[in-house]
């Protein structure tokens, strides 16, 4: 996480150098149904063909979205204050390895953030091992025609499954990566991109025969506590870390949900609340210190939230009427889990208002 002050810098993107995202699959995209209405007001900003994958997001300055796609490795600018405006391709990952997936993205400054390409097959195997490595982006100053700056920060051939990062600035900048099959925390850092391994933690580890345990987890700050997810045990839980993020005491498990759903990436708020893509339940979970778990968008029939992958908050400012806060959210389309078994519509960009709605 970064501070709102690193965000204030106002960054206005020129649309010149960019050229319209090609989705790989030309499928007319089927219309979206709204069937429970939702708790909290979900807007569908912008949907993909079927056959994409929308796998991760973060905001920039000025409030666009950077969005990873998974089913071809391309990363996307989105403003969503012009949502009628589709997605436009930022870098195409598909000559830096070549790579055939991005997974997780985390804003490392105000203009600069970092990306985990690697192969992840939608279709059969899953996760290939040894083909994640972690990128920066710099994003052209306001104004230019310059294309973003693209870097390979540190390739991982250890990595079996890399797919949260996160920002983490001590005792140095750094991003911090999950393996969601070791069950570890990885940190990188950002000035030399040296790799050690920062956690290793056995609530982690993914349960039965899934190579998918630890997925989204984020730092609170103020309460030294990792929080985190693990898909393939339908687990959501916290661990006490030291200002460096290395362990300080027990993990506890504070939620597994019923099956067969599970939890996905995740957004936290400031008193520790956390904004839970609940995967194949089609659902946003609003999960509070206490453990209680509430659904308030989508729900299992419904193509309104179909397969969430990541949440990010709206920048500091972007507010409703009744001052309530905004998320961004990204899905999968329901591509890995077809609602009732056989409705797949494209990835979707949705806006959720929360507490209160706008
Ligand atoms: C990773 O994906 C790229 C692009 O599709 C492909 O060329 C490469 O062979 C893949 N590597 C592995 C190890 O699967
Ligand atoms: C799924 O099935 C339920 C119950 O039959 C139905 O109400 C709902 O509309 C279906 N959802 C979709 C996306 O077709
Ligand atoms: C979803 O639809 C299935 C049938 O496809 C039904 O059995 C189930 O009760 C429905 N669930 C909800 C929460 O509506």
């Amino acid at each position: 996480m970064y501070s709102a002050s690193v965000l204030s810098g106002l960054l206005i993107f020129t649309p010149l150098y960019l050229t319209s995202f090609i989705p790989p699959t030309l499928a007319t995209p089927l219309p979206p149904s709204n069937h429970d209405p939702s708790p909290y007001p979900v807007s569908l900003l912008h949907q993909f063909p079927p056959g994409v994958w929308a796998e991760n997001l973060a905001t920039t300055s000025t409030n666009s979205l950077l969005i990873t796609i998974m089913s071809t490795p391309d990363l996307l600018l989105y403003d969503p204050a012009a949502p009628s405006l589709p997605p436009t391709l930022l870098h195409s990952f598909a000559d830096n390895g070549p790579y055939a997936s991005l997974l997780g993205i985390a804003a490392t400054s105000a203009n600069s953030f970092a990306v985990v390409a690697g192969n992840y097959s939608l279709t059969s195997a899953g996760a290939i091992p040894g083909t994640f490595a972690i990128f920066t982006i710099t994003l052209p100053p306001t104004g230019s025609l310059q294309t973003p700056q693209v870097k390979l920060l540190a390739p991982l051939p250890d990595a079996q499954f890399i797919n949260g990062l996160v920002y983490h600035a001590y005792p140095s900048p750094a991003v911090l990566a999950a393996d969601s099959t070791l069950g570890t925390i990885t940190r990188i850092e950002l000035a030399t991109g040296a790799v050690s391994t920062l956690l290793e933690v056995e609530a982690f580890k993914p349960c039965g025969d899934s190579k998918e345990g630890l997925n989204g987890f984020h730092i609170h700050a103020p309460t030294s506590t990792l929080y985190f997810t693990n898909s393939a045990c339908r687990t959501f839980g916290k661990v006490p870390v030291r200002r460096d993020g290395s362990q300080a005491g027990e993990a506890r498990v504070t939620v597994t949900y019923p099956a067969p759903y599970f939890f996905d990436d995740f957004a936290l708020g400031g008193d520790g609340t956390a904004w839970v893509a609940v995967s194949n339940g089609n659902g946003i979970a609003r999960i509070a210190e206490d453990g209680e778990v509430e659904v308030v968008a989508g729900s299992v029939n419904s193509t309104e939230v179909a397969e969430p992958t990541a949440l990010v908050w709206g920048r500091e400012g972007e507010v409703g009427k009744g001052g309530e806060r905004v998320l961004y959210v990204t899905t999968g389309g329901a591509l890995g889990d077809p609602i009732n078994g056989t409705v797949v519509v494209g990835a979707q960009v949705l806006r959720i208002g929360v507490e209160g709605g706008w």
